[in-house]
């Protein structure tokens, strides 16, 4: 079997649909009534299961952009150096931007993101994330939209990885040895 290697079932494919759709709400609610459409920029690669669910939860107007940041290599412990691989296409000069990620865990990808996101002008800027390490946190960033806090182990499924592999569990499992 493919997913052999998962000791532990940590987030089930209803549990997972819940949260997506308690979050789509949340998005939903803060979001009406703005005046132009919402754009809604996902981290490749692990944020496209989660966009794709997330955005078809959002009953609003709204378009998408993907941008490709890495800081992980191939390991389990993120370097901190964060680069931009593939940008976005869309201007987000006065834009209101949802930026959207599998998981936070230092914190240090989503902090650098914030900031080269700011530094192009958006009208405004807010975070979602589908997982949260908060015992992991080094960097210091706001989530305003969170899907679920988990402990500080390493996860795969759902669009989140361990060296390209695992993406496409329906859960999220962890690894073992
Ligand atoms: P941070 O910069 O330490 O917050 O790391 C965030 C990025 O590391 C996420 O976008 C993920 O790609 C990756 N990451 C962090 N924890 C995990 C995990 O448990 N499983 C898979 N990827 C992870
Ligand atoms: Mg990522």
């Amino acid at each position: 079997m493919f997913d052999s290697k998962i000791t532990k079932k940590l987030i089930s494919e209803e549990q997972i649909q819940q949260t997506v759709s308690r979050l789509g709400k949340e998005v939903t609610e803060h979001y009406t009534g703005i005046d132009q459409e919402l754009l809604v920029v996902g981290l490749l690669r692990g944020s496209f299961i989660f966009m794709a669910d997330l955005v078809r939860c959002i009953e609003l107007p709204l378009c998408v952009d993907f941008m490709t940041v890495s800081s992980y290599g191939d390991g389990t412990i993120s370097s901190g150096d964060v680069k931009i691989i593939m940008d976005l296409d869309t201007s987000i000069e006065g834009r209101d931007v949802l930026l959207v990620e599998d998981i936070v865990d230092t914190g240090k990808t989503f902090s650098k993101v914030i900031r080269m996101m700011n530094n192009r002008n958006p009208n405004s800027l807010k975070v979602c994330t589908f997982l949260n390490k908060p015992e992991c946190r080094t960097a210091d960033v706001t989530v305003d939209f969170c899907g679920m806090d988990i402990p500080n182990e390493f996860v795969v499924g759902y669009g989140l990885d361990f060296a390209q592999q695992y993406r496409n569990l329906p859960y999220v499992g962890v690894l073992g040895e």
